[in-house]
């Protein structure tokens, strides 16, 4: 066992070898997203910026498929972290497990490349085999579609057989089923029509299905998790939480789907199930903040790891107000006549996807890095403690200046565009331009920046925590039976 503080493969089991390569890649392609939400953050104010050169819907569709795609390899490698861990033996496949990284990494790479560089085709089947899709935030061309089916394939071979093959707890369990639901989804987004209603009809089958299902039951298997072992929480009550979450997010969110289905040319009967059913969708989310503030208020917020935790409790309120508070504004049809497509849906958009997501793949690798170090300290007084309290906090405060700020672009959009000029071309354009919208713009760059600085503060204390700590971790007690 190598000295505390120095970082070395030797510390970690095969699958979390692998985890910290999936978190390498996550963090770069978070990088990606940032630089890419700037550039096109800056066209809104300058339209000028880059035209003809990187236009703002190639800036946007690398800003949104790097997020994606930094989500996803943010999660495949929390799942290889806990995977040995939780089943008890090496990971099956391991071999292939690390083969497919390097795939998916290349195919990754070339797709970006041809984004930037191709940008776009005629308007034939080659430009969807070769160049884009055209399917908002899952834009990948055809041969990547199938590549990345071919990888998620063996993704969860190493996880199912592994479980299989060791000890398959209730978090296990969970999560395998919800792999498969979570694989299943992406092939209804490859199916091909020219009609475009039927198009987004199962477009969303993966947008709405993933974040608002699938995605929302892993950060719960990830969140459980956390909590075992960052707080030493009892099993038995995460793993109780665990099933209600799972049981009113799939009641909600499979049917709430219809809030998406308003507009796009499908039967009216969508209006009443959407409504009703996405007006229930916050309600896991509540659970999820009981669960996780009650677990760490009982354990008096003592835990191994204080950035992890501090993560995984912004990642409850995150959700909460993102995808819950932010969600629920918008979801009724009688007011997504007016917010449809403004900036209110951008703004709940960032404020969902950071809150619920970025929050506790961030979590993950804290917990990556404190056992890459050989279990270094990462309770109170930690040296060097200012920069993961402050990347937090910036973080945060960017992201709630942006979101702040396109909520007012968003209102007045609502009121010019759709309440007073009744939707017509001119009132998109008169809202559109109009000052309180620019001024909301301006004001989300600014946020922009405060993200930005967050962004390598982060970035910096990954690379240094613990690095002076000589301290082993605090062992957290586990919970006797009668707690
Ligand atoms: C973590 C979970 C969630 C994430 C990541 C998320 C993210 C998003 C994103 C990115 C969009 C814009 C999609 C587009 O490009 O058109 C969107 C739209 C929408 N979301 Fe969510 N969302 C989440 C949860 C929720 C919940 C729980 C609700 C309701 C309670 C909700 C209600 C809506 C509605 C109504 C729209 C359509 C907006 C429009 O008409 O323009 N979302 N969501
Ligand atoms: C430096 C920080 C960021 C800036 C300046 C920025 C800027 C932007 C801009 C300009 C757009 C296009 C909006 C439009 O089409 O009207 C956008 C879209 C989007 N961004 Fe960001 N962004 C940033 C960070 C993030 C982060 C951290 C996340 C989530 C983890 C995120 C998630 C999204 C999503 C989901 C959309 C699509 C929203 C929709 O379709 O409604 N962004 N962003
Ligand atoms: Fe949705």
């Amino acid at each position: 066992m190598a000295a505390l503080g120095i970082l070395t493969s030797a510390n970690l089991n095969g699958g979390q070898k692998l985890a910290v390569k999936y978190f390498t890649v996550a963090i770069a392609l978070f990088g990606a997203q940032v630089l890419f939400g700037m550039l096109a953050g800056i066209q809104y104010l300058n339209p000028d910026f880059l035209f003809g050169i990187l236009d703002f819907s190639v800036n946007r569709m690398l800003h949104i498929n790097a997020m994606v795609v930094w989500l996803l390899f943010g999660f495949i490698g929390s799942v290889y972290w806990m995977l040995e861990d939780e089943s008890g033996i090496p990971v099956v496949g391991l071999g292939l497990g690390n083969l497919i990284f390097w795939i998916f990494t290349l195919a990754v790479v070339v797709v970006v490349l041809v984004y930037l560089l191709v940008q776009v085709g005629p308007g034939e089947q080659s430009s969807i085999w070769l160049i884009n899709e055209g399917r908002e935030y899952i834009e990948a061309p055809r041969w990547a579609d199938i590549g990345i089916v071919v990888c998620v394939l063996a993704f969860f071979y190493n996880v199912a057989g592994t479980f299989a093959k060791g000890k398959f707890t209730n978090i296990g369990g969970v999560l395998v089923m919800d792999l498969i639901a979570l694989a299943g989804l992406y092939l209804a987004g490859m199916y091909y029509t020219p009609n475009i209603s039927m198009d987004q009809h199962w477009w969303w089958w993966v947008i709405h299905l993933w974040v608002e299902a699938t995605w929302e039951v892993l950060v719960g298997c990830l969140m459980a998790y956390g909590l075992i072992k960052t707080m030493g929480v009892r099993r038995k009550i995460v793993e109780t939480w665990l099933y209600i979450e799972v049981a009113l997010m799939f009641g909600s969110g499979i049917l709430g789907l219809g809030h998406h289905y308003f507009w796009i040319g499908t039967p009216e009967y969508w209006f009443t199930i959407g409504g009703f059913f996405s007006a229930l969708e916050p309600i896991p989310l509540v659970a999820m903040v009981v669960h996780a503030v009650f677990d760490a208020g009982h354990h008096k917020l003592k835990s191994s790891n204080n950035p992890a935790l501090a993560w995984i409790i912004a990642q409850a309120f995150g959700n909460f107000f993102g995808a819950g508070v932010w969600g629920f504004m918008h979801t009724l049809p009688q007011i997504n006549l007016y917010t449809h497509g403004t900036q209110w849906t951008a703004s709940h958009g960032h404020l969902a996807f950071f809150g619920a997501y970025a929050t506790m793949v961030i979590a993950f690798f804290y917990m990556a890095i404190q056992k890459w170090r050989g279990d270094v300290w990462m309770g109170g007084n930690l040296v060097g403690a200012w920069k993961w309290k402050w990347a937090i906090f910036l973080l945060h405060a960017g992201m709630i200046t942006m979101v702040m700020a396109m909520l007012i672009s968003g209102y007045e959009q609502s009121q010019i565009e759709r309440a007073i000029e009744g939707s017509t071309w001119m009132g998109y354009f008169a809202g559109q331009s109009h000052r309180w919208f620019m001024q909301g713009m301006f004001w989300r760059q600014i946020g922009g920046w405060v993200f930005t600085a967050g962004f390598v503060l982060l970035v910096w204390d990954m690379l240094t925590i613990g690095k002076r700590e000589k301290r082993p971790a605090y062992v957290v007690p586990a919970e006797t039976a009668s707690a």
